[in-house]
């Protein structure tokens, strides 16, 4: 056998690499000791602000870059300017067209620093973030023999062991993203370094999970890179390798999610992802004029170019189904429509299972609060369709002890059931969840209230989903006929009820600054994906 000879490129970069991963560790030090130091202050005051603990800070190694030209250069100048450019920390004149002087300069300036690591947790590189106002908003290291940014993914080097142990890997825009979501008890997340994601990272997010979730911003721009991912994964898909996507609500990162509902609102998300096909299918399908046969047509022809750019053959076929049956489920006509995509509406039921549990915790706790409500509403509320066993317990204990002791108050029903097999209602981060007005003890007066009419709401909008899925089941089987009507009338009540619903829940938690919106959000979100 052959052995191949050394690549003298190869070798020459490696060895430049060694010296250089020593300037990176200098290079980290020092900036680490700018944040603690009196020109830190600005840094530390906006970390503090953005809810970012100590401990986080140390785990990742935060540092501040000082708005100056040449301080790092002193500092680090036992390794010569060369070094430093060739580690990304200085720039040269040269390289630089607005640079001015013909020294080099420090190239991160004014900005708290995140030190990009690779799988073995050496820093290659930085990426610093503006304090404050001002241009570019993250500024990251140029590609160096260390550091190449299409094959590097942000914290990678805590993600890798811990997807290991939660059998999951998630995958966000931005930084900040999987910071917050690490110090919310997430460390299997990364994020590429503001690019599109590459064949490369993918295959690396494949090494460490089967299914790589994708959790991009909910804003256009976020849609608009997971699609990006989707596709470009596509054709490289395997059995038993695929992506999933998690889709936030509108204008939102999980950063901000995470500070509106904690981390039970991700595990929401978490518990109901869309799958690949359906992803790309949606993207066709929401970049198609389907209402001309032209428009339609396209439509079928780039289904069928994307299933056929698909390596795996059986995977191939398998998407070539799919996708006709979604196209024909669409817009197919008479006997040949036919139930595709089970694990579409599965995922549909485990993320409205996942709010629901959400909102009837709420409802036990404003019950446990309020237990006259229960007392006087037992009908309606007895209709509520409690299906977590737990919670399903709780609400029975109540029951009984609200005609049994018609004088019971919360203290009480806390003390009953922390001493009865059912314990203690989980109150932790509950007003983070959802902000109703119930969950405050002042204004008892509007809590009731509200409380009632969240049971009544949910009540009716069970049972306007259970007489539209009856309808629509007719409809199939006759495909036309009155029942059509039926159907237009209920959907457009229950859209009616949503929207009432959301109105509420922004009037019940009034007074309360912007999070009023965000609950309404959330609950549009909770219902509109139901
Ligand atoms: P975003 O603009 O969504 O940042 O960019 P963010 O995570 O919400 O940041 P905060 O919360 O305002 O701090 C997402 C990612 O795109 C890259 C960065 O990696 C960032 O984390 N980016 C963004 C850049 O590289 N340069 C930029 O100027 C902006
Ligand atoms: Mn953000």
């Amino acid at each position: 056998m052959e052995v191949p000879a050394p690549d003298p490129r190869a070798q020459e970069k490696a060895e430049r690499a060694v010296g250089l991963y020593e300037v990176m560790d200098a290079a980290v030090a020092w900036f680490t000791e700018q944040l603690d130091g009196p020109e830190g202050h600005a840094a530390r005051a906006y970390l503090v602000e953005r809810g970012i603990t100590e401990a986080t800070k140390r785990k990742f190694g935060f540092g501040f870059a000082p708005d100056a030209r040449g301080k790092l250069k002193v500092a680090l100048k036992r390794f010569g300017n060369e070094k430093l450019v060739e580690a990304g920390l200085l720039i040269a004149p040269d390289d630089d067209k607005t640079g001015g002087g013909k020294e080099p300069y420090d190239r991160f300036r004014g900005r708290l620093m995140f030190p990009i690591r690779d799988a073995r947790g050496r820093c290659i590189a930085f990426s610093g973030r503006i304090v404050g106002a001002g241009e570019p908003k993250y500024l990251n290291s140029p590609d160096t023999p260390l550091f190449d940014k299409g094959r590097t993914l942000f914290n990678i080097e805590k993600a890798a062991p811990a997807s290991r142990s939660q059998g999951r890997i998630i995958v966000v825009e931005g930084q900040m993203d999987v910071v917050a979501l690490d110090q919310a008890g997430f460390p299997e997340t990364v994020a590429p370094l503001g690019t599109a994601v590459t064949e490369t990272q993918i295959s690396q997010l494949w090494r460490l999970s089967d299914k790589p979730l994708f959790c991009f911003d909910g804003d256009a721009a976020g849609q608009k890179a997971a699609t990006r991912a989707a596709r470009r994964a596509l054709p490289l898909v395997q059995p038993g390798h695929t992506l999933a996507f998690l889709t936030l609500p509108k204008g939102r990162d999980p950063d901000d999610l995470i500070r509106m509902g904690g981390a039970a609102a991700f595990a929401t998300l978490l518990a109901a992802p869309q799958s690949l096909v359906d992803k790309v299918w949606r993207a066709e399908l929401e970049e198609s004029d389907t209402f001309s046969p032209e428009g339609r047509a396209g439509l079928r022809q780039r289904l069928d170019q994307r299933a056929a750019s698909i390596e795996n053959p059986y995977i191939r076929a398998e998407y070539k189904k799919t996708f006709e049956d979604l196209f024909w489920e669409q817009f197919g006509w008479g006997k040949k429509r036919v139930e595709v995509s089970s694990e579409l509406a599965e995922s549909r039921k485990a993320k409205r299972k996942g709010f629901e549990y959400l909102l009837m915790r709420g409802i036990l706790l404003g019950l446990c609060r309020y237990p006259d409500v229960l007392r006087d509403n037992h009908d309606l509320a007895d209709e509520l369709e409690i299906t977590d066993p737990k919670l399903r317990r709780v609400y029975e204990a109540l029951s009984l002890a609200v005609f049994e002791k018609p004088d019971i108050d919360e203290d009480m029903i806390e003390e009953m059931l922390s001493t009865s097999d059912t314990g203690p209602m989980e109150k932790r981060n509950i007003h983070k969840d959802l902000s109703f007005s119930f969950f405050k003890k002042h204004e008892p007066a509007r809590g009731r209230a509200d409380l009632r009419n969240v049971i009544g709401a949910v009540v009716a909008e069970r049972e306007i989903e259970a007489a539209l899925a009856l309808a629509n089941k007719n409809f199939r089987e006759q495909v036309e006929g009155p029942e059509w009507e039926e159907q237009q009338r209920l959907r457009s009540e229950r859209d009616r009820m949503k929207a009432g619903l959301v109105s509420w829940v922004e009037e019940a938690t009034g007074g309360n600054g912007n999070q009023s919106d965000d609950a309404a959000d959330d609950l549009a979100y909770g219902l509109g994906r139901a």
